[in-house]
C-alpha cells in the first residue's frame, strides 16, 4: 500500500536546540517508518533575510548532520537541500499567479519581519508563503509536521491548493499539520524567560554541540528557589521545567525520586541539578559527536544529499507535469 506523504522544511539558521529536538525532529524520527517523508533544509526560505550566502553552505551541512545524528535515515525518508530541486522554484512561479497582495500582506509573520527589518522588505519575504506552498504542494503532501507558529502558512497552502484545482484540474490535496498523538513536550529556557532560542539566549538553551562543561555550567545556573514550604506544592514554572528535561533524558527512577523529594519539602536543587546535568551530557554527547563526524564527512554529505535529491525529483517532476497538462502548458 501507498504510504501517505509528509513533507517538512528545515531552516538552516543556528545551531539546533533541546527544544527543536523534543518538539520536532523526535517526531520526524518517528514518522520515517510510516509515512513517505521529504524532509528537506530551506535555503531559498533563508535567502529572504539576505544572509551571508557565503555561510549558508556550511549552516545546510551542520543542519543535515544534526538532524542525521538525532536518527533520521536519508535511506528512509528524502532528506534534500531545496535548492536542488528546481521543480519547486517553477511550481512557486505558477502559484504566485494565484496569490494576492493584499493577503500577503496580511500574514503574521510578514507583519513581524516588517516591523523588525523596514528596510528589507523584499517581494521574496511577502511570497515566502508561497514558496512554502509549493515545498508542500510539489509532492501533493497530506500532512505537514509543524509547531503552531507555521498554521497560518498552511492554511494559505490550503487556499492556494484549492484555488489551482478550482481554475484548473483536481490536483492537490489539502495539507494540514500533522498532529502527533502525544502532546509535544514545551521546553522552556533555563532562566525562565521563554523557550529555548535558536538565536537568543544561549545560556538559557541547550544545544545539540554544547560541550559538556557548557551543558554542566548552564543547567548549575538554571533559576530555582527555596524551595516549597507546604507538602505537594505546585511548581513554579522554572521548577517544573527542570523535571521536564529530566523526564526526558534521565531514568524513570531519578525523576520519581526527585519528585518525591519536592512533594516532601526535601528537594536539594543542587542535588538535583547534578543529576540532571549528568545525565544530559550522556543524552547529547553523542549526538554532538556524531553530528561533527558527519558535517566534516564531505563525500558521505554529498552521497546522501544526492540520494535526497534524486528521490525529490522523481516525484517533484511527476507532479509538475501534471501542473502543466493541467495548465496546458509545454504539451
Ligand atoms: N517556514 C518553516 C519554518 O519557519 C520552514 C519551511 C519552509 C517549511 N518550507 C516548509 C515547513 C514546508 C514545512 C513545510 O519553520
Amino acid at each position: 500500500m501507498n504510504k501517505e506523504i509528509v513533507v517538512s522544511g528545515i531552516r538552516p539558521t543556528g545551531v539546533l536546540h533541546l527544544g527543536n529536538y523534543f518538539g520536532a525532529m523526535k517526531n520526524y524520527v518517528k514518522m520515517q517508518d510510516e509515512y513517505d517523508c521529504y524532509f528537506f533544509v530551506a535555503d531559498w526560505h533563508s535567502l529572504t533575510t539576505h544572509p551571508d550566502t557565503k555561510a549558508l553552505k556550511g549552516s545546510i551541512k551542520r543542519v543535515l548532520a544534526e538532524n542525521i545524528a538525532c536518527g533520521l535515515d536519508p535511506e528512509k525518508v528524502a532528506l534534500y537541500v531545496q535548492s536542488d530541486v528546481p521543480e519547486i522554484a517553477e511550481l512557486y512561479l505558477y502559484l504566485n499567479m494565484l496569490a494576492y497582495k493584499g493577503e500577503l500582506e496580511k500574514v503574521p509573520t510578514f507583519k513581524d519581519k516588517v516591523r523588525l527589518s523596514p528596510d528589507n522588505v523584499n517581494a521574496g519575504l511577502l511570497t515566502y508563503p508561497v514558496l512554502m506552498a509549493s515545498d508542500i504542494l510539489i509532492h501533493r503532501a497530506k500532512y505537514v509536521p509543524v509547531g503552531k507558529d507555521q498554521e497560518q502558512h498552511l492554511e494559505m497552502a490550503r487556499n492556494f491548493a484549492e484555488r489551482f484545482n478550482h481554475r484548473y484540474t483536481e490536483l492537490f490535496p489539502a495539507p494540514y499539520a500533522f498532529n502527533f498523538k502525544t502532546a509535544l513536550s514545551k521546553i522552556l529556557s533555563l532562566d525562565g524567560n521563554g523557550k529555548m532560542s535558536k538565536s537568543e539566549n544561549a545560556m538559557g538553551t541547550l544545544y545539540l554541540n554544547d560541550s559538556d562543561d557548557a551543558i554542566i555550567k548552564k543547567i548549575k545556573k538554571a533559576k530555582t528557589d527555596a524551595g516549597p514550604e507546604t507538602p505537594n506544592s505546585e511548581k513554579p514554572e522554572y521548577i517544573e521545567n527542570l523535571f521536564t528535561l529530566m523526564n526526558l533524558v534521565s531514568s524513570k527512577e531519578v525523576v520519581d525520586k526527585f519528585e518525591n523529594d519536592f512533594n516532601t519539602c526535601n528537594i536539594r536543587y543542587g542535588d538535583l541539578k547534578g543529576q540532571l546535568a549528568e545525565d544530559m551530557v550522556k543524552f547529547i554527547a553523542p549526538i554532538r559527536e556524531k553530528a561533527a563526524v558527519i558535517e566534516n564527512d564531505e563525500v558521505y554529505l554529498s552521497k546522501i544529499t544526492k540520494l535526497g535529491a534524486d528521490k525529490a525529483r522523481a516525484r517533484a517532476s511527476e507532479t509538475l507535469q501534471m501542473v502543466r497538462k493541467a495548465m496546458h502548458m509545454f504539451n
